[in-house]
């Protein structure tokens, strides 16, 4: 029974039954094994309000309602929750009802969806701008969109899931380089050398939370005349001096082929959003399928879309506070001299190593004394470095910094001692 526990999700995606409506035999008892039916109690915890620095949660566990310190959330800039994106939600509603209720090509485009548009590829010093309902199907749409079969699609060995799905769905062939490394992407473009080819990056890598070395990577797509994608998903609103993104804090803002962001993070609402040149985006209004064969956006959403953009960009006090918090909260980590990986940014990864065991203990410990903070385990991160991983906001008080340290120090410092 044991040799169940060394399965995990990376080994029941293939699957053999011969009933089609069944997943693999062997996944059903492995999720029953009571332990590991343990580790999944952590999924799918419900939120009893809004996403804020302290929430409500009734936890899996015990089926407790707590009051928690929220360092899970990825309303970096407590947008989701602030009164006036609230309000603008609100009027869209009254205005415009719920739903777009058509394709954006037929009957689902609003004056909403224009200015949005508009205002995003100004913002992100492109010339025009595609809106889609989700993050996820922007990047696989925006990848199927611009790509063909016999084209080369060169990833970072940590990108996003949706462009890897994008890339399959396009029929390109893929390659993937290593992690933020030259050398490996300078041996991967001589593959595709005199090929059409489309290098993906992120500015912020989710798991870990460094940034893409932009520049190099820039120089090396000049050299082999391959196009650049930036996925600025953890940093849009939050880096570069107007918080256009990691393009724009490494000054090169106006260098990007494509520039993806999405609205379910900073922004604090859902979708996603693609810029480029006027030229390529009408290609992909009629060649992206969850844009052109997709329901448009929710007015409502783009409402409160409108408001996030101008609230987060009208100072910089926002994304100032994110990094007086980030910068606080990482002190106190390092003088508590846990692994931090090489984070650069919000995103915080607590590295605790090889041992499920000992993550979920902790994860456990950690929920009751009313920190959510969620541990991320294998296949999701290399099975050495489990962790947990902490979205720093904006919003967070000294206290509840000061408190979920406390709780931190007693259960994962010493639980690694
Ligand atoms: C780097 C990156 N790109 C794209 C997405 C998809 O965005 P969404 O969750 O808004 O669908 C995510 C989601 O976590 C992400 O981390």
């Amino acid at each position: 029974m044991d040799e169940i526990l060394n399965y995990s999700l990376a080994d029941f995606q293939y699957n053999d039954n011969p009933d089609v409506l069944e997943p693999p035999e062997d996944f059903e008892a492995w999720l029953q094994n009571p332990r590991i039916n343990y580790c999944f109690s952590f999924f799918e915890q419900q939120l009893l309000c809004m996403p804020r620095t302290t929430t409500e949660i009734k936890s899996n566990l015990d089926q407790q309602k707590r009051k928690m310190i929220n360092l899970t959330s990825y309303n970096y800039l407590g947008l989701s929750s602030h009164p006036e994106v609230i309000q603008a939600a609100h009027e869209a509603l009254d205005k415009y009802g719920t739903g777009a209720s058509g394709a954006p090509l037929l009957s689902g485009t609003f004056d909403l969806h224009i200015k949005l548009a508009k205002k995003l590829a100004e913002f992100k010093e492109q010339e025009d701008c595609l809106l889609f309902s989700n993050g996820l199907a922007g990047n696989m749409g925006a990848i199927q969109g611009i790509l063909r079969k016999g084209d080369f699609f060169i990833l970072d060995e940590k990108c996003h899931k949706s462009l890897v799905d994008g890339g399959t769905l396009s029929g390109a062939k893929m390659l993937f380089f290593q992690h933020n490394d030259m050398d490996s992407l300078a041996q991967m473009l001589e593959k595709s050398k005199g090929k059409r080819t489309l290098v993906a990056v992120e500015g912020v890598y989710s798991m870990d939370g460094d940034l893409v070395k932009l520049p190099e990577v820039l120089e090396l797509c000049h050299q082999y005349q391959a196009a650049i994608y930036i996925d600025e998903a953890h940093s849009t609103l939050m880096f570069g001096p107007n918080g256009k993104g990691v393009a724009e804090h490494f000054g090169l803002e106006d260098k990007m082929g494509v520039s993806f962001g999405t609205f379910s993070k900073s922004f604090g609402v859902v979708g996603g959003f693609v810029c480029s040149n006027a030229r390529l985006i009408r290609y992909m209004k009629c060649y992206s399928s969850p844009f052109h064969f997709s329901c448009a956006p929710s007015p409502v959403m783009v409402g409160a879309l409108l408001k996030s953009l101008e609230v987060a960009t009208r100072d910089s006090s926002l994304r100032d506070k994110l990094w007086e918090n980030t910068a606080y909260l990482k002190k106190n980590l390092l003088d508590l001299k846990l692994d931090l990986g090489k984070t650069e940014s919000q995103v915080i990864p607590i590295i605790i190593g090889s041992s499920g065991e000992k993550l979920f203990q902790m994860a456990t410990e950690i929920q009751k004394r009313g920190l959510f903070l969620q541990p991320v385990d294998f296949p999701a991160v290399p099975a050495h470095s489990r962790r947990f991983r902490i979205s720093v906001s904006s919003q967070l008080t000294k206290e509840e910094m000061d408190k979920a340290c406390n709780i931190i120090e007693d259960v994962i410092v010493k639980g690694l001692k």
